[in-house]
């Protein structure tokens, strides 16, 4: 379907979805959907809710983050349960302004952007939906219509709790357009909007001296106070701050702690007592969620100042650590990537992996435990299995620094070190080494790391190196393998025809010539030296193998490649020896014979196929696995 087409269908959606009438009418309709009232908070929650929740291994997972916020379940569902829930029920956390805390770039102005494009989206739907009185600038809820004294009897009728008064605007308009007639006063539906400024705002401190309070709260609009003959006349002021705008929604406070004081304590009043001061006007009544973020040092900077600790006690803070998880962490650098103008560069299997292990070291602390290492800790956090460990103690290493996860390296380094790698290589294709390479040589230019910490993150460097080496030769012998079952058996076969000439003192035939030859000693010790067979332990050896055959032929058993633990072992490590061999000699080699290059072209084919890689990777990793096989 082309892009005019769903525009178009978009438009008559939407259209379908409008909805007008009087204030009687709405009152009709809240009898048969009473949610259609409910506060900011709990429309917030429910479309956590409604986005669906599963359970994994004792944490709640809300689906409506799944695809954009990777390893913060456990912070997401402290969100969800300490403030989300209990402020949906009118419980005393939805007066406080909700503060996530956490490290730079882990993730918070993500969850911030994720609830105001859900809000927008769910304000679509039957269960989000939302009414306002029309015309008005704040979509005031039509319920502040209801005057205080009939606000219990509405309790009892319609099961709905009324909060806040209706404003002087909207007081103002009943009275002279509707000559005090509630149930004439019209209704819409009103759908959230950041870019109409309805229902979602954001407010951004910028420079104390020249910002206006005006851009929380409104202003006086000079142009129509000659019309309206007085400052105090609500139709002269415009309802146009964030906070006016907000109503019924959200709002997004950035650098809060940043903002100058006076600001603050508007907010203190609205969290506290639901409503804020607008210019010559009584209180204004406002229904919304405030988020606000910071990082940690501006956190405890701002709480160790005693002025404010009247507004710190209206704050719930929920710290937002980076994830823990490699796996996850892999998935955010996924995520970016496809985000960014390199999405179709190559990036060969196991980088993203790599850089993620790099970047889970820098975060974790290390354990307290003695059997465990940073390594096994980063293993055990990801869900890994480890010998020797359980759940339970993946726990005890949680519980031995609550607050992990609050520094370290952040994604966003790491994807501008990806994109800069990109960017020098000039090939559309990168590497693992190529990644932690530039990883490395940027620490150098990291502004907040230190000599001590530069030469922590340079040994977690060479951890994940290690990690890759062995991930690459396994990579390798796994393309391999196709051949490997076949020449496994081929070696063997060659073994046991020259063990049982050796043992009957018969020859063998040459199978080309028809010639008689000796047993080939070389190649039977080649085979017995890979398991520590002695010169003089060789004849019992090869004794036992004909003993285990013939009694396996007795049993009427076929005795193959698996019949015998030993042998295996050798004949595998005999052929990874030789398939050393044959990688460093086709990788080094300048000009590989036919045989080499067919292996090498049937390798890297492997790798393509099967593997995720592309050639320049393919051989990259076989050069790279060629080199460490030489050293
Ligand atoms: N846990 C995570 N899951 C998914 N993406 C993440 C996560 N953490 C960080 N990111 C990604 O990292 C980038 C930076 O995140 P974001 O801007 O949300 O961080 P922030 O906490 O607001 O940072 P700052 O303190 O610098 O404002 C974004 O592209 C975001 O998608
Ligand atoms: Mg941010």
């Amino acid at each position: 379907m082309d892009i005019l087409k769903k525009i178009e269908m978009f438009r008559e959606e939407e259209e379908k979805l409008r909805w007008e009438g009087s204030f009687a009418d709405y009152l009709q309709l809240l009898k048969e959907k009473p949610w259609v009232a409910q506060s900011a908070h709990s429309r917030v929650y429910n479309m956590l809710k409604d986005a669906g929740i599963t359970e994994e291994k004792g944490t709640k997972k809300y689906e409506f983050f799944c695809n954009q916020l990777f390893g913060l379940e456990e912070s997401l569902e402290r969100l969800v349960e300490e403030y989300f829930h209990p402020a949906a029920k009118r419980l005393d956390v939805r007066k406080r302004i909700l503060l996530l805390m956490g490290p730079v770039s882990g993730g918070k102005s993500t969850l911030v952007t994720m609830l105001k494009r859900g809000l927008e989206a769910y304000s679509l739907t039957d269960r989000g939906s939302v009414f306002a009185i029309k015309g008005c600038p704040m979509h005031e809820d039509p319920l502040h219509l209801i005057p205080h004294h009939l606000r219990k009897d509405f309790h009892e009728e319609y099961g709905i709790r009324i909060e806040g008064n209706l404003s002087p605007l909207n007081m103002m308009r009943l009275e002279q357009e509707y000559g005090g007639r509630i149930e004439d006063v019209l209704v819409e539906r009103i759908f959230f909007s950041e870019d109409k400024r309805t229902g979602i705002g954001t407010f951004s401190p910028s420079d104390p001296k020249s910002q206006d309070i005006a851009d929380l709260t409104g202003s006086i609009d000079f142009s129509t106070i000659a019309e309206f003959g007085s400052e105090s006349d609500p139709r002269a002021y415009r309802f146009d701050g964030e906070l006016n705008k907000a109503n019924r929604g959200m709002m997004e406070f950035q650098e809060m702690l940043k903002c100058d004081e006076k600001f603050l304590w508007h907010l203190l009043s609205l969290t506290q007592e639901g409503n804020f001061k607008a210019g010559r006007f009584a209180l204004i009544s406002a229904d919304e969620l405030i988020v606000a973020h910071t990082n940690e040092t501006e956190y405890r900077s701002f709480i160790s100042n005693k002025k404010n600790e009247a507004l710190h006690s209206r704050i719930i803070v929920m710290p937002i650590p980076y994830n823990l998880k490699a796996s996850q962490e892999e998935r955010i650098y996924e995520k970016m990537i496809n985000e960014s103008d390199v999405s179709d560069v190559h990036i060969a299997p196991h980088t993203l992996k790599v850089a993620a292990m790099f970047t889970i070291l820098t975060r974790l602390k290390e354990p307290k435990k003695g059997d465990v290492d940073l390594l096994k800790k980063m293993r055990l956090y990801d869900g890994e299995s480890v010998e020797g460990f359980n759940m339970a103690d993946v726990d005890e290493l949680k519980k031995e620094y609550p607050d992990e996860g609050m520094s370290g390296i952040d994604p966003r380094y790491v994807i501008n070190r990806i994109s800069s790698t990109i960017i020098r290589k000039e090939v559309p294709s990168i590497n693992a080494l190529d990644v932690l390479r530039s990883l490395k040589d940027g620490l150098d230019q990291h502004p907040s790391i230190t000599a001590e910490l530069r030469e922590r993150y340079m040994n977690y460097i060479s951890l994940a190196r290690k990690e890759y080496d062995n991930i690459a030769k396994n990579e390798v012998q796994k393309a391999f393998v196709y051949s490997y079952e076949e020449s496994a058996k081929t070696l063997m076969d060659n073994y046991l025809d020259n063990v049982e000439a050796y043992c009957n003192k018969s020859k063998l035939r040459d199978q080309l010539t028809g010639e008689e030859i000796n047993p080939d000693e070389k190649l039977m010790r080649s085979i017995e030296e890979q398991i520590g067979i002695s010169e003089n332990a060789k004849k019992a050896f090869r004794e036992e193998v004909l003993i285990r055959i013939s009694a396996f032929a007795r049993k009427g058993k076929r005795f193959d490649y698996n019949s015998h633990d030993r042998l295996r072992e050798a004949i595998q490590k005999k052929l990874f020896a030789d398939l050393k061999d044959v990688v460093k000699i086709t990788t080094s080699s300048k000009t590989p014979d036919e045989q080499q290059l067919k292996k090498i072209n049937n390798v890297v084919a492997r790798l393509i196929d099967e593997h995720g890689y592309n050639s320049t990777s393919a051989n990259e990793l076989l050069r790279y696995v060629g080199s460490l096989l030489n050293r």
